[in-house]
């Protein structure tokens, strides 16, 4: 053998020594495959539902994952797309945010008319104040007030005996009120959120109502909101003559002459 067929033996005996390792890389990998998916399978699959979880952020209100910065004014305060929360507090627990969820859509499901309680008073006081913006403009200025009914004015009427029943969505978006008067029921503050308005919302809390008393019903409404007088009108109630209707607003509801004047009574008998 020459010193030229030695280095090529040499060379080969090399590259065969090296192929000889690779030849089991392959192996090693199945090996590794094989060791994940039995010791590793789980935990891999575990933590793959964890991630998108991870920084998840709940509306504290309605559970939904909508929620945004406040931006460009206000990094700490949140606001939800769909509810329209706006605030500070954010819910980062997975568990107790779908659990709010879920009983936010639970309660959406099931929008109800109920009895409004102490709990509603500051919701009453601004659907009223906002639905009540329909009037500016249209009734003698006169008689306008900002707002047009203070919180003390609608707490006298609560002590007066008005009992408020709500829609809501589960939010509180409209109220109306009744008023036992002895031989008849006066309805008091038909109210709902202007952007709510036209919906029928009104109308489910009229015939709700009209269940709640065997006795004549009676409105009274400003003689300019003739939507008013047509709402009531298609739900019954027929306008009285001018002079039955000064004596009924005197002898059923307390309200100064100069609205005495301004107003309109329906009947539902
Ligand atoms: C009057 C009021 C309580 C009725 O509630 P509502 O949910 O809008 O009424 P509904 O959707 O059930 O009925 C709509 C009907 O009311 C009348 N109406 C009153 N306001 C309306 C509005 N802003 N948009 C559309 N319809 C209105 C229409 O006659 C309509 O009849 P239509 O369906 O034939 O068009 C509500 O519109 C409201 O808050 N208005 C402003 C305040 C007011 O006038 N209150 C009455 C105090 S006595
Ligand atoms: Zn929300």
């Amino acid at each position: 053998m020459n010193a030229r067929t030695e280095h090529t033996n040499k060379k080969k005996s090399i590259s065969s020594n090296t192929l000889g390792e690779f030849s089991h890389t392959p192996l090693f990998i199945s090996n590794c495959l094989v060791f994940v998916k039995m010791v590793g399978y789980r935990f891999f699959l575990h933590t793959i539902q964890w991630i998108p979880k991870m920084g998840r952020k709940f509306c504290p209100r309605c559970g939904s994952e909508n929620i945004k910065w406040i931006l460009p004014q206000e990094w700490s305060k949140w606001s939800c797309q769909e509810c329209g929360y706006t605030g500070p507090l954010i819910i980062e627990d997975g568990e107790i945010g779908e659990k709010i969820r879920e009983n936010y859509m639970k309660k959406q499901e099931a929008e109800t008319i109920q009895r409004c309680g102490e709990e509603d008073f500051q919701d009453i006081y601004e659907i009223i104040n906002d639905a009540a913006q329909a009037y500016k403009g249209e009734i003698p200025e006169d008689r306008w007030t900002e707002p047009y009914m203070p919180l003390e004015e609608l707490r006298h009427e609560i002590l007066e005996g008005v009992e408020f029943w709500g829609y809501y969505e589960p939010e509180l978006v409209g109220v109306m009120g009744v008023q036992d008067k002895g031989d008849v029921a006066l309805i008091r503050h038909a109210y709902v959120l202007t952007w709510k308005q036209g919906h029928g919302i009104g109308g489910k809390l009229m015939e709700k109502i009209k269940t709640q008393t065997d006795k004549p019903m009676l409105v009274g409404t400003w003689k300019a909101a003739t939507w008013a007088i047509r709402f009531y009108g298609k739900h019954g109630f027929k306008e009285v003559d001018e002079e039955t209707k000064n004596k009924l607003l005197r002898k059923y509801w307390r309200i100064p002459e100069r609205q005495i004047e301004e107003s309109t009574v329906l009947t539902l008998l």
